[in-house]
């Protein structure tokens, strides 16, 4: 693990990808398990959802699982991150899903962005 890499994500206020097994850890189901997450959402089996900083990917593959028809786009700043998420897709992710890498913060309309 490069300490250099860990220190610059924490610096500009990012989960470091680094670490990323923290937030696969199992307990986290117990709080919100991807299941009663997706249950939550109007997810139709149709639907195309784009996954905001999906990380490693946590609530990505029931996402998926819900969305044969549909897509699921993942998107985040950390190569990594896609690339670990993609990685629970065993053998290989479903033509459904794709990975993108990208600053959302670019990307949203002026009145979404967090006054300072
Ligand atoms: C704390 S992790 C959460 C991951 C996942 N949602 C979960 O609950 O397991 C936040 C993720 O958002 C990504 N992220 C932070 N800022 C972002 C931005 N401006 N654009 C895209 N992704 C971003 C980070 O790279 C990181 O992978």
């Amino acid at each position: 693990m490069s300490l250099a890499g860990l220190w610059s994500a924490l610096r500009k206020g990012v989960f470091p990808h680094q670490i990323s097994w923290f937030l696969d850890n199992p307990l986290r189901r117990l709080i919100l398990s991807p299941q009663r997450l997706a249950d939550r959402l109007p997810i139709a089996s149709s639907s195309h959802i784009l996954e905001v900083g999906p990380g490693s990917g946590f609530f990505s593959v029931e996402r998926a699982r819900r969305v044969p028809q549909g897509r699921l786009a993942l998107f985040d700043l950390q190569p990594e991150m896609i690339a670990k998420a993609l990685a629970k897709f065993a053998p290989a992710a479903p033509a459904q899903v794709a990975g993108f890498t990208g600053d959302a913060s670019r990307h949203c309309h002026p009145q979404m962005r967090a006054s300072t």
